[in-house]
């Protein structure tokens, strides 16, 4: 007999323990929320720069609406940006108050006209989880599974449930729940390098497509300009923020390769990957170069860089650090509504495996941890006032996954060299054949959640942001629009809803003051 919860959370980064929490913060005793998570390590955990908001003095929505636009190359949804953003500084405040300290100074990062992150450090996601990991242990109505994958979804005309299998006994229990939240973050994993931990191979993709929901904007994996480019490293993230302090980007004679750009180094992810793509595939190293920064500075603002820089020998106060992009954030994944409603309905979807359209084409700097704390909540908001309907269909247990194996390395050099930082239709169709030819040696799962990113990618004939077609090299105006994916129909090109809407539009959503500001007196007590 399988236990009953009201929502059953998959996944424990920011976006699932907030709507997690949000949900078990409303309901009655006796009512219970579960939380099952495959691993500690989240993408929210390793985040290192910090998380975008309009908390400053001179900063505002519009600007911070007109930012996320503009690196989004006119693939947004303009009402699901206005929600992220106004609801940013209500965001805040709730870290603050789970006890997330953040620092008093804001950073900055590429493609912002403001300083605009608040952070703690180059720790701000491992501060978050920590705060909202505490808050969810210590409430009493919410319950943890740790090391549990969700292998199967219940469908029965809505999603009623999953099978969780409990990693370390390789034991399968059956959950009922009156509301299926993913949060089962992103898929950087399935590429050779990549910023993203194990846990990131994207199973919360596979299970919905395999229960019937639309996925969009797959072909729109956003490579981070700058992971460590050593033989031996495993890929390390060296923050955006560096820049933002004023960072360079030099070649080995010490020039600087976006001097030419306006932005120069705070020029949007996309272009700064590129640049750095196309000078290492010349034959020309591309390094960071912090040494003007003070000794005092990196030490305290960011730790993380100089203790894994140790970890290879490189001191960066002293010596340029070789760096190359790495896949780091899917700005796609499972097509939601405002509030996480997938198209199955009782299924959920929050943080990076959702697509609210917020990212479009490109997402911009620290808004994912952002995503995460405000549609978690949303989605909460949107759980608690749906009422649980039965249905007569008969139920089914899809998309059969097990998800806790490491891609095959066949598989991620394959993602790399064909769906990577610079793509065609030969290559693309080389890797739909190759991993058509790994279907026995690799997770069903990952290689499906693989072929529908590549299938995206091929079929978008033009570049924009994060998805480059050395065949299609223009942006082309009758592409604005996102293509979704869906096991029951063929694929969809779905207009943007990029118009400016009146703010009235905004979804008013109870409980949540869209668009009140949080002071940095009010944020912090003390300074
Ligand atoms: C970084 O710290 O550079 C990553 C932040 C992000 O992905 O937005």
């Amino acid at each position: 007999m399988a236990e009953r919860v009201r929502c059953l959370v998959i996944g424990g980064g920011v976006a699932g323990l907030s709507a997690a929490l949000a949900v078990a913060d409303a309901i009655p005793e006796g009512q219970r929320v579960l939380v099952a998570s495959k691993s500690p390590e989240t993408n929210t955990s390793k985040a290192q720069g910090g998380i975008a908001a309009v908390v400053g003095r001179d900063d505002t929505f519009e600007s911070h609406v007109h930012d996320t636009l503009e690196a989004g190359r006119a693939l947004c949804d303009r009402l699901a940006v206005d929600n992220l953003v106004r609801q940013g500084p209500e965001a805040i405040r709730e870290l603050l108050a789970r006890g997330v300290r953040f620092e008093a100074s804001l950073g900055r990062e590429g493609g912002h006209a403001q300083r605009r992150i608040s952070h703690v450090a180059d720790k701000t996601g491992a501060a978050i989880q920590e705060a909202l990991s505490h808050a969810v242990r210590a409430h009493p109505r919410i319950e943890v599974l740790e090391q549990h994958l969700a292998t199967q979804l219940t469908v029965e005309g809505r999603c009623t449930g999953a099978t969780l299998l409990d990693m370390r006994k390789k034991r399968e229990t059956k959950m009922h729940a009156d509301a299926v939240v993913l949060a089962t973050g992103g898929a950087g994993r399935l590429w050779q390098r990549t910023s993203n931990p194990e846990s990131a191979t994207g199973e919360g993709l596979w299970l919905a497509y395999q229960a019937g929901a639309e996925l969009a904007d797959l072909e729109f994996m956003q490579f981070h300009p700058t992971t460590l480019a050593l033989p031996q490293a495993r890929n390390e993230l060296l923050t955006e923020a560096l820049r933002g302090e004023g960072g360079h980007l030099i070649d080995a004679d010490g020039a600087r390769i976006l001097a030419d750009h306006p932005l120069r180094e705070l020029a949007p992810r996309d272009v700064v990957s590129q640049r750095i793509w196309r000078s290492v595939q010349l034959g020309v190293d591309v390094f960071l170069d912090v040494r003007h920064l003070s000794r005092e500075l990196l030490v305290t603002r960011f730790p993380t860089l100089m203790e894994t820089c140790a970890a290879y020998g490189l001191d960066p106060a002293e010596q340029p650090i070789p760096v190359i992009p790495a896949a780091h954030f899917l700005c796609g994944g499972i097509r939601t509504d405002l509030s996480g409603t997938s198209s199955v309905p009782g299924l959920y979807a929050v943080g990076e495996c959702a697509c609210t359209g917020v990212h479009g084409a490109n997402r911009l700097a620290s808004n994912s941890l952002l995503e995460g704390a405000v549609f978690g909540r949303t989605a909460a908001l949107r759980i608690l006032t749906e009422k649980p309907r039965g249905t007569q269909a008969p139920p089914q247990d899809v998309g059969r996954s097990a998800h806790h194996a490491t891609p095959s390395d066949s598989l991620a050099s394959l993602m790399w060299r064909l769906v990577g930082m610079q793509r065609d239709e030969q290559g693309l169709l080389e890797a739909i054949a190759g991993l058509a030819s790994l279907q026995p040696t690799v997770e069903q799962g990952m290689l499906g959640v693989a072929m529908l990113i590549t299938t995206s990618a091929l079929l978008r004939q033009e570049s924009r942001g994060c998805h480059q077609r050395s065949d299609f090299p223009a942006t082309r105006e009758e592409w604005q629009r996102r293509i979704v994916l869906s096991k029951n129909a063929p694929p969809r090109m779905e207009p943007v809803a990029e118009e400016k809407q009146e703010s009235a539009a905004v979804l008013r959503i109870p409980g949540i003051p869209a668009g009140r500001r949080v002071t940095r007196t009010a944020m912090r007590p003390g300074f």
